[in-house]
């Protein structure tokens, strides 16, 4: 079954060679679908015929968020502790041991519902592929769990052992990296596609990160780094040496670190979810891009330090606030995120890609900034299958 859709406004292909830009606009433009895949994109007035049409009437059409980092196995709430930051505390990683307690003690049905609760809530909001960490459980079992659970949504499995030191041992943080470089690890492998760790003070520390994931990378789980959140740190440069796919929050940079990420092919990931629900300062987008880093954008859906879904909310902080233009922004919650996640099919409007996509209520991606907030979601279409 074919599925033509014309009459759409304004087109973001993120294919120079298709339009104009880095993000390939195109004006006036239609695409037809075919199965799962794009078959054709050009110009409405020369497209092929289809089985049937959709008149986009003049709306805005964009690849499908790909949101690649998200903590989405996780049970209970820490409403008191956001509104106790609000109030003046600061955020510390310590805070991750009550969401451990709350995930330990759900049941599968209720873990995967969550999953499925917010995978849907994401969906509605035009993202169509995320990535998903275990990090919640801290026991060979309970990570292993988290991670069958992610697998049976998402290719884009992460193992998250080593989120921080699990409480068991306290007093022993080098039997806990033992324990995620060794028995965890083997029990994680078969269920995920990345190894990531949290390399920051109160969790670990740059020894201990590279020992975590060159283990991971040993078993063919590829690195991805939360880097430099909370403070200035090994991580970033840790992740490029490393290879990493990608290095997240970025948030506390040398001009070294930004060098490196530069120079290299790990994409800096930006989660302005974070500084926003931690009242913390924003990383300097600016800085990576006018350096030729390549930036994505993402939620780091959690329960603790960010707790949202939403990229539009993402790409009009960024805008605002990160000194991201809206067509960066918008490049890098689809096309950086695709780069994060190695994914050549998803995150573009061309053919052979993947069909994921988003029609926004508005004439033109900038409204994703322009209208902050409001929802914008005119329809979604998940590998061809009308979603919303
Ligand atoms: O990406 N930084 C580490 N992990 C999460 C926070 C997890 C939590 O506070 O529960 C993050 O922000
Ligand atoms: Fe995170």
């Amino acid at each position: 079954m074919s599925l033509l859709i014309t009459n759409i406004g304004s087109l973001v292909t993120n294919d120079p060679a298709l339009g104009e830009g880095p993000l390939g606009l195109l004006a006036d433009a239609a695409v037809v679908v075919d199965g799962e895949r794009i078959a054709w994109v050009g110009p409405a007035a020369a497209a092929p015929a289809a089985d049937e049409r959709y008149d986009a009437a003049g709306r805005a059409l964009l690849p499908g968020f790909v949101d690649s980092h998200a903590h989405l196995v996780f049970a209970g709430d820490r409403t008191a502790e956001f509104n106790a930051r609000m109030s003046g505390q600061a955020y510390t990683a310590g805070g991750i041991r009550t969401t451990v307690a709350a995930t330990r003690a759900a049941t599968d049905a209720e873990l995967d519902a969550n999953v499925t609760r917010f995978l849907a809530e994401a969906l509605r909001q035009g993202t169509t592929t995320v990535e998903c960490k275990s990090g919640y459980g801290l026991t060979v079992a309970d990570e292993a769990r988290a991670l069958r659970i992610a697998a049976a949504h998402t290719p884009e499995t992460t193992y998250l052992g080593a989120h921080v030191v699990a409480p068991e041992f306290a007093d022993d943080p080098a039997g806990y990296v033992d324990l995620v470089t060794g028995e965890m690890l083997d029990a994680c492998a078969p269920h995920a596609r990345w190894v990531d760790v949290f390399c920051e003070r109160g969790a670990f520390d740059g020894d201990q990160a590279r020992a975590i994931l060159t283990a991971g990378a040993k078993r063919g789980l590829t690195p991805r780094v939360h880097a430099n959140q909370l403070s200035y740190g090994p991580g970033v440069q840790l992740a490029v040496e490393l290879g990493a796919a990608s290095a997240d929050h970025c948030t506390h940079l040398t001009d070294e670190d930004v060098a490196a990420l530069a120079g290299s092919a790990t994409v800096a990931t930006l989660l302005p979810g974070a500084e926003f629900s931690t009242r913390a300062e924003y990383p300097n987008a600016r800085r990576l891009l006018d350096a030729g880093a390549t930036v994505a954008l993402s939620t780091d859906c959690n329960p603790g330090s960010s707790f949202t879904t939403s990229m539009a909310f993402c790409v009009a902080v960024a805008v605002r606030e990160m000194a991201m233009t809206p067509d960066e922004a918008v490049h890098a919650a689809t096309e950086g995120g695709a780069r994060a996640l190695r994914r050549t099919d998803v995150g573009r409007v061309t053919p052979g890609a993947r069909a994921d996509l988003l029609l926004l209520d508005a004439p033109s991606h900038v409204h994703l900034a322009y209208r902050p907030g409001v929802p914008l979601t005119a329809a979604v279409w998940q590998a061809g299958v009308r979603a919303f």
